[in-house]
């Protein structure tokens, strides 16, 4: 039986925040992973190997079970579906919220509102669950300049400190969900290699609490 884990970890903003509490669970690349072109990875566990891939092709990989475990922003989960998965750690990494935002002091007035976002799935359902009629319209970077060029009312979009509304003479409105960057596990595996993904959700979640300590000390 094929026992070799591999780990799917989203490479940008996740990536620096992911490997220290890799490395306090056991597990540390063969090699710098900035300095290479490369996207499988060796690690100092003979049987355990690392694919860094963009945050929104996590899911994908861990669903199809191209790899057996990963890491991803829950926002990115919320729109990929959970389908295959299960969400077993919370890593507290990468803390933000999901957000409505517009621009500052105007009232959101159409019937129909238009809303910008690359979280087509989620700002969908939210406004659906809000009883707006909502035409939905997809971006892959920037929503922020959207409501300035009048492409849409509204954006869906991450906030973190808000400076990026603000720079663009925008407002958050409502929450949809805090985000953070949790374990995934494709469920197949987490019967079948039960014995090596078992200790590894164990030894990250006293990582993620070890982190938690000394943050509060
Ligand atoms: P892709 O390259 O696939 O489009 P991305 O550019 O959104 O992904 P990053 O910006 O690296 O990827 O963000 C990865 C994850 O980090 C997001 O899914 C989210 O969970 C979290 N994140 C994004 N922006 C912030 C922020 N400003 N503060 C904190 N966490 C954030
Ligand atoms: C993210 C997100 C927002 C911004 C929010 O963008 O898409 O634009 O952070 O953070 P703030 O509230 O602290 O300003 P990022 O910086 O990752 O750039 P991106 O557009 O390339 O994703």
């Amino acid at each position: 039986m094929n026992k070799q884990l591999i780990l799917a970890l989203s490479k940008g903003r996740i990536l620096d925040e992911t490997l220290p509490l890799l490395a306090d669970a056991g597990i540390v690349p063969a090699e710098e992973l900035s300095a290479s072109r490369k996207l499988l990875f060796d690690t100092n566990l003979p049987d355990v190997k690392l694919v860094v891939i963009r945050a929104t092709d996590v899911p994908t990989y861990v669903q199809l079970g191209a790899a057996d475990v990963g890491v991803a922003g829950k926002d990115v989960l919320l729109e990929h579906g959970a389908e295959g998965l299960y969400e077993p750690l919370d890593l507290e990494i990468a803390h933000c919220k999901l957000m409505t935002a517009g621009v500052t002091g105007a009232e959101p007035q159409r019937a129909r509102r238009r809303v910008a976002t690359k979280f087509t799935e989620v700002a969908r359902r939210y406004y659906a669950e809000q009883g707006i009629q909502a035409e939905v319209i997809k971006l892959y970077g920037a929503m922020e300049l959207a409501p300035l060029m009048n492409l849409a009312d509204e954006i869906v979009d991450i906030v973190d400190t808000g400076n990026t509304l603000r720079a663009n003479g925008m407002e958050p409105r409502e929450l949809i969900a805090p985000i953070s960057t949790r374990l995934v596990v494709n469920k197949a595996a987490m019967t079948m290699k039960h014995d090596r993904i078992k200790p590894l959700v164990r030894r990250l979640q006293e990582a993620v609490a070890r982190r938690r300590e000394q943050a509060s000390a």
